[in-house]
C-alpha cells in the first residue's frame, strides 16, 4: 500500500453551513488547498459534496476526510453510515476515514475491524482516529488489522500536545492539528501576537507556521475569502528559532473543544 502523503495544511469545515459552505471548500480548493476535512456531526457533508462535484480539482488531487460519530461506531452502522456518507459527498471513496472520538459506541477491536473492511472494499484510503490519548492509540494499533496512519487532536500554542507529539513520531503517524487557530482566541495571546507584528503576519498565521514547523498538519476553518487566503499564506511565513523557543515556553493551557461527558460511558473517563 502506497503510505499516506499529506499536504502541509488542510481546510476545516466545523460550522460551515449551506452556501458558505459551498463556496468555502470551492474558494479552498482554488487557492491550492489539497485536504478537505469534514464529520458526520458537522451536518455539511451534502454541501462539502455539492462543492466538489463542480470537479474544479480532479478526484485524485485533493484528500478527503470525513469522521463516523460516536453513535455510528458499532460495526452494522460503520457500514450503513458510511455509505450514507460517500453518498452525501459524491465520492466513491473517502482518504481518510476517522473514528471521531473514542466514545459511545466505540469498541477498539470491533470498530476498527468494520474500519479494516471499508479499507478492503476500497471506499476508505486510511483509517485515523480523533482525539485518542496515547493508550487508546496503542490499543488501537494492537487491535486494527490496517494501519492507523493519524491522530487528529485539538493542538495550538496554548494546547502544545508535546507528549502525543513524541508518541506520533515514534509511530510514524501524523498529527492534524484541530482548532489550530484556537477557535479565533489566537489573536489574544501576546507572545503570537509580538511575533506577528514582527514579522508584519497574522496571529493566525503566526499559530499555523509554528504548528507545521513542528510537522503538525493544520486545518484551519474560514468563511471569507481573505481569511481562508490569509489561512494559506501561512506556509510562506518562516519564523526565527527564537519565535518558535517563545511559543514553545508559552506555560498557558488552555483546551476549546470538549464532547459532552454524558458521551463518555465510564471506561473511557
Ligand atoms: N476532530 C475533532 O473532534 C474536531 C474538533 C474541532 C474541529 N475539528 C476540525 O478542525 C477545523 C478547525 O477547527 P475549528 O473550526 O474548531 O477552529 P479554528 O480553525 O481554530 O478557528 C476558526 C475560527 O477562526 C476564524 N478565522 C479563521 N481564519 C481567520 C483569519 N485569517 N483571521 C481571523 N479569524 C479567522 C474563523 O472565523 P470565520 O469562519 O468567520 O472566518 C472561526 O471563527 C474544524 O473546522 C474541523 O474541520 C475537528
Amino acid at each position: 500500500m502506497p503510505t499516506l502523503k499529506l499536504p502541509r495544511m488542510g481546510f476545516g469545515t466545523w460550522k460551515l453551513k449551506d452556501k458558505d459552505c459551498v463556496k468555502g471548500v470551492l474558494k479552498a480548493l482554488e487557492m491550492g488547498y489539497r485536504l478537505i476535512d469534514t464529520a458526520q456531526i458537522y451536518g455539511n457533508e451534502r454541501e462539502v459534496g455539492v462543492a466538489l462535484a463542480e470537479k474544479t480539482v480532479d478526484r485524485k488531487d485533493f484528500l478527503l476526510a470525513t469522521k463516523i460519530w460516536v453513535t455510528k461506531l458499532r460495526p452494522e452502522n460503520v457500514k450503513t453510515s458510511a455509505a450514507q456518507s460517500l453518498l452525501k459527498l459524491q465520492t466513491e471513496y473517502v482518504d481518510i476515514l476517522y473514528v471521531h472520538w473514542p466514545a459511545w459506541q466505540y469498541n477498539a477491536k470491533k470498530t476498527l475491524l468494520a474500519f479494516a473492511n471499508l479499507v478492503d472494499e476500497g471506499k476508505v484510503k486510511y483509517i485515523g482516529v480523533s482525539n485518542f490519548g496515547p493508550k487508546l492509540c496503542d490499543e488501537a494499533i494492537a487491535v486494527c488489522p490496517k494501519p492507523i496512519v493519524v491522530n487528529q487532536i485539538e493542538t495550538h500554542p496554548l494546547l502544545q500536545q508535546r507528549i502525543m507529539r513524541d508518541y506520533l513520531k515514534q509511530h510514524d503517524m501524523y498529527l492534524v492539528a484541530y482548532s489550530p487557530l484556537a477557535r479565533g482566541h489566537i489573536r489574544e495571546v501576546p507572545t503570537v501576537v509580538d511575533i506577528a507584528k514582527k514579522h508584519k503576519a497574522s496571529p493566525n498565521q503566526v499559530s499555523l507556521a509554528w504548528l507545521m514547523h513542528h510537522g503538525a498538519i493544520p486545518i484551519p476553518k474560514a468563511t471569507s475569502e481573505s481569511h481562508i487566503q490569509d489561512n494559506f499564506g501561512a506556509q510562506d511565513l518562516h519564523l526565527d528559532p527564537e519565535d518558535i523557543a517563545q511559543i514553545d515556553n508559552i506555560k498557558e493551557e488552555k483546551r476549546f473543544v470538549n464532547l459532552p461527558r454524558f458521551l463518555f460511558p465510564k471506561k473511557f473517563k
